[in-house]
């Protein structure tokens, strides 16, 4: 298995692996794979990372800009993050989040936020401690990871793509 940025030729297999792995799950939108086109047709898709596996795409994460109390200052956000239902509990989920990670630290972002389960996300050092809010969620969903820098508080805000989840 391998882990590499986007090309235009995955988009469509991004789109349906992102729609197969969440039409399942509970905490869904189904939205999520419609998310991530809008996001690269706004150039809000920061980071884009595909898993292969002998040749086809597995899995897939998204990073995108986040404000964090009002401010946008290198904070990214993590997801949609998904993989291929018949490939999932393999470790493919956690590598493409570890690597993302590197990749966000490498271009010197200062930290990085999403919404989840903190079963997930607190392997790689996530936390929730009531900093960061979103809209009235219970905060142990709301969850950050402080690269840089001191850590910023207040309202989380997704790029203009994620409205498409309040529709
Ligand atoms: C979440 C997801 C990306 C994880 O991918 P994966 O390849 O199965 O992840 P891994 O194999 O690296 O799993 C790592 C661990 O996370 C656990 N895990 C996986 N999905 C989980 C979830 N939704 N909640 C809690 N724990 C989860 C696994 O049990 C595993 O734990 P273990 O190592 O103690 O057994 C995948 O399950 C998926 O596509 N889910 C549907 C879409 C989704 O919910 N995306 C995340 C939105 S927040």
């Amino acid at each position: 298995m391998i882990i590499r940025p986007e090309t235009a030729a995955d988009e469509d297999a991004i789109h349906r692996i992102t729609e197969t792995a969440f039409a399942e799950a509970s905490h869904a939108s189904h939205t999520e794979a419609d998310i991530i086109r809008q996001l690269r047709k706004d150039g809000d898709l920061t980071l884009s990372l595909v898993a292969e596996e002998d040749g086809e795409i597995v899995g897939h994460i998204a990073f995108s800009p986040v404000a964090i109390g009002g401010r946008h200052d290198d904070w990214y956000g993590l997801g949609p993050v998904a993989v291929r239902p018949d490939r999932q509990r393999r470790g493919i989920g956690s590598a493409l989040v570890t690597q993302g990670l590197a990749a966000l630290r490498a271009r010197a972002a200062r930290g990085c936020a999403l919404l989840g389960d903190p079963a997930f996300y607190g392997r790689f050092g996530f936390e929730s401690d009531g900093t960061i809010t979103y809209r009235g969620l219970p905060v142990r969903y709301v969850q950050r990871l402080v690269f840089a820098s001191e850590a910023p508080y207040g309202e989380l805000t997704y790029a203009p793509a994620f409205d498409l989840a309040a529709l």
